[in-house]
């Protein structure tokens, strides 16, 4: 796929501000600084259409992509770090519940996770909340280039295992810095957007 146009349509702090569009949208979502934006950039070939940062939380409000008129990736703020106020995590949640419960054109959920690391208890929330919305989801396991050889298989069975990843319900290894696994995701976000 070739991404012509890959544009912020609007930074949406709730559901009054979500775009009317009647495009397909996949939701992108896992722990702050786990490199959500990165993948944004990468699978669409720009350099800094979605903020990358080094301070965690960055991305605070939905983000919705439009992407060659056709899809819409939507940016979800980085959950589980660790300054956030319970004020925060109480409007994270209503949003996200806003978000699953209401918006119609939602396709599936793209959740990331950092391929050093064992999923979280928030990623089990994240993951289980698409599940019980009925929605197709699928796992990233970002930044393999910081994983030796040795660990790779291993890493990514306990990935599979944590978040007890069904059958349908794929695995893709990626990474930004070295570009592993960007037509898989084009494959299940195609999937996805096209179902
Ligand atoms: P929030 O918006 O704060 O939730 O963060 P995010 O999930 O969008 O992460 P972001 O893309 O901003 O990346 C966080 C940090 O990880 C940055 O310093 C990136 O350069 C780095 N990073 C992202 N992806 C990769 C990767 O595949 N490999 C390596 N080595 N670093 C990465
Ligand atoms: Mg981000």
């Amino acid at each position: 796929i070739t991404i012509h146009k890959a544009e912020l349509v609007i930074s949406a702090p709730d559901r009054h501000s979500w775009p009317e569009s009647d495009l397909p949208e996949v939701v992108l979502a896992g722990r702050s600084n786990v490199g959500k934006s990165s993948l944004i950039n990468t699978i669409t070939q720009r350099k800094k259409l979605a903020y990358v940062g080094n301070t965690p939380g960055k991305t605070r409000l939905l983000n919705f992509f439009n992407l060659n008129d056709q899809y819409m990736l939507v940016d979800v703020p980085g959950y589980g770090y660790a300054n956030a106020s319970k004020t925060m995590l109480k409007k994270f949640g209503e949003m996200m519940e806003d978000y699953f419960a209401e918006r119609t054109q939602k396709r599936g959920l793209l959740l990331i996770v950092d391929a050093r690391h064992k999923p979280t208890e928030d990623d089990r929330l994240m993951i289980d909340f698409a599940r019980y919305y009925d929605l197709p989801c699928f796992v990233v396991a970002t930044k393999m280039d910081k994983l030796k050889r040795s660990e790779i298989k291993k890493n990514l069975n306990v990935i599979k295992e944590t978040l007890l990843l069904r059958e349908e319900e794929v695995l893709i290894p990626f990474s930004s810095e070295t570009k592993q696994g960007v037509d898989e995701v084009w494959d299940e976000l195609l999937k996805l957007f096209n179902s």
